[in-house]
């Protein structure tokens, strides 16, 4: 695949690593990552062995995505080890977001995209022409920056999945209601005022209520973007221990800009730039023992 070269808006910032590097003397390896794509080559991840070991749920293959005349994302190749929670990090504009939403297809709601490459869930294309896009949000759960529950009640909000589904059994739907808002750690706030508008919650409340109802139809991959960026800290805390005990049966996939957030949920850490996958491993490493310069100068919060 031939790589474009568009007008990136970190290319700037790409430069300045590398000068800022120069200027300090430092020792360390040329900046591989900021190079290439100044010298507009193509290069490959630096992926940790510690991957090989993971099945995996959810892979990309080159994947690419243009904006109309703009390139958002280059040749993503990763995958998403299964029952694992992986964090997506990287500076604003990095990509995240969209590559969450090229998980499920919710860019196919935007006008002028086109993508190259591929995404396979459990081995299969999620962006062959045969499928159902509706069942496969179903199969990937989405909770957003800022919650958004609709304007209905709150257990009609849970359940909204399955009654797109069809389901109208109103023992289903209640079991279902209360199995998802235990699982999102809402219940005992909520039991006993279910059929009061969602909208009277708080917006931590909101945001379990989001992933209660991200989970209600057994997604096999929770996607998370950015879900703590609008909540106080003990709201935060509390979608954190929510996050844990979910991955015991989940896979979850969560983009945040919170460093320290990413190293309490995440076992994995996948670090982004200017469009790429530049680092992966496990988040140890990645925090600990990074190998791209990029990677440690992200980590340690000297740009972004
Ligand atoms: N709907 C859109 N239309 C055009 N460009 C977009 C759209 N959404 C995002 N972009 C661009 O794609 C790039 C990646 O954005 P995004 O995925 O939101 O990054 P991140 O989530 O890492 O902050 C940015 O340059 C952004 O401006
Ligand atoms: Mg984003």
């Amino acid at each position: 695949m031939t790589v474009v070269q568009t007008e990136i808006p970190g290319q700037a910032m790409a430069k300045s690593v590398v000068e800022t590097k120069a200027g300090l003397g430092s020792e360390r390896r040329p900046s591989k990552v900021a190079q290439a794509i100044r010298a507009g080559e193509p290069f490959e991840a630096e992926v940790h062995d510690e991957l090989a070991g993971e099945t995996a749920i959810l892979t990309a293959e080159k994947f690419s995505l243009w904006y109309g005349q703009s390139r958002a994302l280059f040749d993503i190749t990763m995958k998403l080890p299964k029952g694992k929670v992986t964090a997506l990090i990287g500076p604003s504009g990095c990509g995240k977001s969209t590559l969450l939403r090229s998980v499920n297809r919710m860019n196919d709601l935007v006008d002028g995209v086109r993508v190259e490459g591929a995404i396979m869930l459990d081995g299969s294309s999620v962006y062959s022409p045969s499928v159902d896009v509706i069942e496969l949000r179903k199969r990937l759960g989405m909770v957003f920056q800022k919650a958004n529950p609709f304007p209905m009640s709150i257990f009609e909000n849970v359940v909204y999945p399955l009654r797109v589904d069809g389901e109208r059994r109103k023992a289903v739907l209640t079991e279902a209601c209360e199995r998802s808002l235990r699982a999102a750690a809402l219940w005992d706030e909520v039991k006993d005022r279910l059929k009061d508008s969602a909208l009277g919650l708080s917006g931590g409340q909101q945001q379990r209520l989001c992933i209660a109802r991200a989970i209600v139809a057994d997604p096999e991959v929770l996607l998370l973007d950015e879900p703590c960026s609008a909540l106080d800290p003990v709201a935060t805390m509390r979608i954190e221990e929510l996050i844990s005990e979910i991955a015991e049966r989940y896979t979850v996939l969560i983009v945040t800009h919170n460093m320290q957030q990413a190293a309490r949920v995440s076992q994995f850490t996948a670090f982004m730039y200017l469009g790429r996958l530049v680092e992966y491993g496990t988040t140890q490493e990645v925090f600990g023992r990074p190998v791209l310069p990029e990677t440690e100068q992200y980590v340690t919060g000297r740009f972004g």
